[in-house]
Protein backbone atom coordinates (compact mmCIF):
# COMPACT_ATOMS: atom_id res chain seq x y z
CA UNK A 1 0.00 0.00 0.00
CA UNK A 2 1.43 3.53 -1.09
CA UNK A 3 1.70 6.06 1.80
CA UNK A 4 -1.16 7.58 -0.21
CA UNK A 5 -3.35 4.75 0.12
CA UNK A 6 -2.80 4.49 3.86
CA UNK A 7 -3.74 8.32 4.09
CA UNK A 8 -7.13 7.67 2.30
CA UNK A 9 -8.09 4.39 3.54
CA UNK A 10 -7.17 5.47 7.68
CA UNK A 11 -10.40 6.45 9.60
CA UNK A 12 -11.29 7.00 12.92
CA UNK A 13 -12.47 3.75 13.73
CA UNK A 14 -15.58 3.08 16.55
CA UNK A 15 -17.88 1.12 15.84
CA UNK A 16 -16.71 -1.56 13.22
CA UNK A 17 -13.93 -3.45 15.75
CA UNK A 18 -14.49 -7.55 15.48
CA UNK A 19 -14.02 -7.92 19.41
CA UNK A 20 -10.99 -9.93 18.09
CA UNK A 21 -7.37 -8.99 19.64
CA UNK A 22 -4.32 -7.30 17.41
CA UNK A 23 -1.92 -9.98 16.81
CA UNK A 24 1.12 -9.35 18.77
CA UNK A 25 3.06 -9.28 15.99
CA UNK A 26 1.21 -6.80 14.17
CA UNK A 27 1.19 -4.17 17.80
CA UNK A 28 4.82 -4.49 17.83
CA UNK A 29 5.35 -3.26 14.13
CA UNK A 30 2.32 -0.73 15.14
CA UNK A 31 4.50 0.47 18.37
CA UNK A 32 8.12 0.51 15.68
CA UNK A 33 6.41 2.86 13.39
CA UNK A 34 5.25 4.82 16.25
CA UNK A 35 8.24 5.22 17.34
CA UNK A 36 10.48 5.89 14.68
CA UNK A 37 8.20 9.25 14.14
CA UNK A 38 10.29 12.81 14.03
CA UNK A 39 10.72 14.33 17.50
CA UNK A 40 12.04 18.13 18.60
CA UNK A 41 15.80 17.76 19.65
CA UNK A 42 15.20 14.13 18.71
CA UNK A 43 13.50 13.67 22.68
CA UNK A 44 11.48 10.85 21.63
CA UNK A 45 9.08 12.32 24.46
CA UNK A 46 6.54 9.33 24.31
CA UNK A 47 5.68 6.12 25.81
CA UNK A 48 3.16 3.46 25.04
CA UNK A 49 0.97 2.03 27.98
CA UNK A 50 -0.80 -1.08 26.42
CA UNK A 51 -4.48 -2.19 28.14
CA UNK A 52 -5.47 -5.66 27.51
CA UNK A 53 -7.32 -6.39 30.66
CA UNK A 54 -11.05 -6.65 30.06
CA UNK A 55 -11.94 -5.02 33.31
CA UNK A 56 -9.63 -2.15 32.93
CA UNK A 57 -10.92 -1.69 29.69
CA UNK A 58 -14.52 -1.78 30.86
CA UNK A 59 -13.42 0.44 33.87
CA UNK A 60 -12.37 3.38 31.37
CA UNK A 61 -15.14 2.53 29.04
CA UNK A 62 -17.18 3.75 31.86
CA UNK A 63 -15.32 6.84 32.66
CA UNK A 64 -16.08 7.79 28.93
CA UNK A 65 -19.35 7.08 28.92
CA UNK A 66 -19.93 9.91 31.76
CA UNK A 67 -17.44 12.54 30.08
CA UNK A 68 -19.57 11.73 27.13
CA UNK A 69 -23.14 12.62 28.65
CA UNK A 70 -21.22 15.52 30.07
CA UNK A 71 -20.38 16.50 26.24
CA UNK A 72 -23.78 15.90 25.64
CA UNK A 73 -25.86 17.56 28.09
CA UNK A 74 -23.60 20.66 27.26
CA UNK A 75 -25.25 21.24 23.65
CA UNK A 76 -28.35 23.36 22.68
CA UNK A 77 -31.48 20.63 21.53
CA UNK A 78 -30.68 20.76 17.62
CA UNK A 79 -26.59 19.64 18.41
CA UNK A 80 -27.52 16.93 21.04
CA UNK A 81 -29.96 15.26 18.53
CA UNK A 82 -27.27 15.32 15.98
CA UNK A 83 -24.83 14.00 18.56
CA UNK A 84 -27.00 11.59 19.84
CA UNK A 85 -26.27 8.34 18.02
CA UNK A 86 -22.31 9.20 17.42
CA UNK A 87 -20.30 6.43 18.94
CA UNK A 88 -17.44 7.92 20.39
CA UNK A 89 -15.27 5.15 21.37
CA UNK A 90 -14.28 1.26 21.05
CA UNK A 91 -12.79 0.96 24.08
CA UNK A 92 -14.12 -2.62 25.15
CA UNK A 93 -14.65 -3.91 21.33
CA UNK A 94 -11.03 -2.70 20.21
CA UNK A 95 -9.91 -5.09 23.09
CA UNK A 96 -6.76 -3.21 22.60
CA UNK A 97 -6.21 0.46 24.32
CA UNK A 98 -2.51 1.96 23.88
CA UNK A 99 -2.40 4.88 26.31
CA UNK A 100 0.51 7.78 25.03
CA UNK A 101 2.14 9.76 27.34
CA UNK A 102 4.40 13.23 27.07
CA UNK A 103 7.01 13.54 29.23
CA UNK A 104 7.88 17.25 29.15
CA UNK A 105 11.37 16.55 31.25
CA UNK A 106 12.30 13.66 28.51
CA UNK A 107 15.98 14.90 27.05
CA UNK A 108 16.43 17.29 29.88
CA UNK A 109 16.53 21.23 30.04
CA UNK A 110 18.36 22.47 26.35
CA UNK A 111 16.01 20.79 23.63
CA UNK A 112 16.96 21.56 20.59
CA UNK A 113 14.33 23.32 18.52
CA UNK A 114 12.51 23.49 21.62
CA UNK A 115 13.37 26.65 22.93
CA UNK A 116 11.23 29.12 21.03
CA UNK A 117 8.08 26.72 20.99
CA UNK A 118 7.36 24.31 24.06
CA UNK A 119 4.71 22.69 22.22
CA UNK A 120 6.85 21.13 19.70
CA UNK A 121 7.45 18.40 22.28
CA UNK A 122 3.22 17.80 22.23
CA UNK A 123 3.46 17.58 18.70
CA UNK A 124 6.41 15.27 18.25
CA UNK A 125 4.50 12.84 20.30
CA UNK A 126 1.12 13.10 18.07
CA UNK A 127 3.59 12.73 15.06
CA UNK A 128 4.05 9.24 16.76
CA UNK A 129 0.42 8.47 16.69
CA UNK A 130 0.33 9.58 13.30
CA UNK A 131 2.32 7.35 12.44
CA UNK A 132 0.62 4.38 14.07
CA UNK A 133 -2.54 5.23 12.75
CA UNK A 134 -1.42 4.87 9.30
CA UNK A 135 0.87 1.84 10.08
CA UNK A 136 -2.60 0.50 11.48
CA UNK A 137 -4.18 1.55 8.14
CA UNK A 138 -1.49 -0.28 6.00
CA UNK A 139 -2.22 -3.47 8.03
CA UNK A 140 -6.33 -3.18 7.80
CA UNK A 141 -6.29 -2.18 11.40
CA UNK A 142 -8.34 -0.18 13.17
CA UNK A 143 -7.16 3.01 15.34
CA UNK A 144 -10.17 5.04 17.37
CA UNK A 145 -8.49 8.05 19.13
CA UNK A 146 -10.50 8.38 22.07
CA UNK A 147 -10.10 12.42 24.00
CA UNK A 148 -13.68 12.10 26.30
CA UNK A 149 -11.25 11.46 29.41
CA UNK A 150 -10.60 13.52 32.27
CA UNK A 151 -6.68 13.69 32.36
CA UNK A 152 -6.11 13.32 36.13
CA UNK A 153 -8.42 10.49 36.29
CA UNK A 154 -6.06 8.39 33.09
CA UNK A 155 -2.86 9.20 34.96
CA UNK A 156 -4.04 7.19 37.41
CA UNK A 157 -5.83 5.02 36.03
CA UNK A 158 -1.80 3.79 34.35
CA UNK A 159 0.20 5.22 37.62
CA UNK A 160 2.11 7.37 35.34
CA UNK A 161 4.71 9.22 36.94
CA UNK A 162 4.58 13.53 38.07
CA UNK A 163 5.32 15.20 34.58
CA UNK A 164 4.31 12.29 32.61
CA UNK A 165 0.86 13.26 30.56
CA UNK A 166 -1.27 10.87 29.04
CA UNK A 167 -2.31 12.34 25.59
CA UNK A 168 -4.22 9.91 24.18
CA UNK A 169 -6.20 6.78 24.34
CA UNK A 170 -6.00 4.46 21.23
CA UNK A 171 -8.55 1.60 20.60
CA UNK A 172 -7.01 -0.56 18.62
CA UNK A 173 -7.96 -3.63 17.09
CA UNK A 174 -8.96 -5.74 14.09
CA UNK A 175 -11.90 -4.56 11.86
CA UNK A 176 -14.80 -5.77 9.23
CA UNK A 177 -14.51 -2.46 7.06
CA UNK A 178 -12.93 1.04 7.40
CA UNK A 179 -15.70 3.19 6.36
CA UNK A 180 -15.13 5.24 3.74
CA UNK A 181 -16.91 8.87 4.96
CA UNK A 182 -15.82 9.92 8.54
CA UNK A 183 -18.21 9.15 11.10
CA UNK A 184 -18.42 12.99 11.62
CA UNK A 185 -19.42 13.94 8.30
CA UNK A 186 -21.93 10.67 7.63
CA UNK A 187 -23.64 11.78 11.17
CA UNK A 188 -24.14 15.31 9.56
CA UNK A 189 -22.00 16.23 12.53
CA UNK A 190 -18.82 18.49 10.56
CA UNK A 191 -18.37 17.68 7.19
CA UNK A 192 -14.20 18.07 5.55
CA UNK A 193 -13.60 21.91 4.64
CA UNK A 194 -12.62 22.40 0.40
CA UNK A 195 -8.76 22.16 -0.08
CA UNK A 196 -8.86 25.38 -1.46
CA UNK A 197 -9.65 26.96 1.80
CA UNK A 198 -7.10 25.98 3.83
CA UNK A 199 -4.60 27.04 1.35
CA UNK A 200 -3.22 31.18 1.07
CA UNK A 201 -0.83 32.73 -0.91
CA UNK A 202 2.01 35.02 0.78
CA UNK A 203 -0.59 36.13 3.59
CA UNK A 204 -3.62 34.83 5.25
CA UNK A 205 -7.09 35.16 3.52
CA UNK A 206 -5.12 35.64 0.20
CA UNK A 207 -6.59 33.46 -2.47
CA UNK A 208 -4.14 31.48 -5.17
CA UNK A 209 -5.45 32.87 -8.58
C1 LIG B 1 -6.73 14.90 18.75
C2 LIG B 1 -7.90 14.05 18.33
C3 LIG B 1 -8.84 13.68 19.28
C4 LIG B 1 -9.95 12.93 18.90
N1 LIG B 1 -10.85 12.50 19.85
C5 LIG B 1 -11.89 11.73 19.49
C6 LIG B 1 -12.80 11.22 20.45
O1 LIG B 1 -12.68 11.44 21.66
N2 LIG B 1 -13.81 10.44 20.05
C7 LIG B 1 -14.00 10.15 18.71
O2 LIG B 1 -14.94 9.43 18.38
N3 LIG B 1 -13.13 10.60 17.77
C8 LIG B 1 -12.10 11.36 18.14
N4 LIG B 1 -11.22 11.80 17.18
C9 LIG B 1 -11.41 11.39 15.77
C10 LIG B 1 -12.00 12.50 14.92
O3 LIG B 1 -13.36 12.68 15.21
C11 LIG B 1 -11.80 12.11 13.45
O4 LIG B 1 -10.44 12.02 13.19
C12 LIG B 1 -12.44 13.09 12.47
O5 LIG B 1 -13.82 13.13 12.66
C13 LIG B 1 -12.13 12.73 11.01
O6 LIG B 1 -12.49 11.40 10.75
P1 LIG B 1 -11.43 10.33 10.22
O7 LIG B 1 -10.32 10.25 11.23
O8 LIG B 1 -12.19 9.05 10.10
O9 LIG B 1 -10.93 10.84 8.90
C14 LIG B 1 -10.11 12.55 17.55
C15 LIG B 1 -9.15 12.93 16.60
C16 LIG B 1 -8.05 13.67 16.99
C17 LIG B 1 -7.03 14.02 15.94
Amino acid sequence: MSVYDAIRSRRDVRAEFTGEVIADEVLARLLDAAHHAPSVGNTQPWDFIVVRDPQRLKHFADHVAAKRKEFADSLPPERAQVFDPIKVEGVRESGTGIVVTYDHSRGGTHILGRASIPETGVFSAALAIQNLWLAAAAEGIGVGWVSFYDRDVLADFIAAPDGVVPIAWLCVGPVEEFQTVPDLERFGWRNRRPLADAIHADVFGKRQD
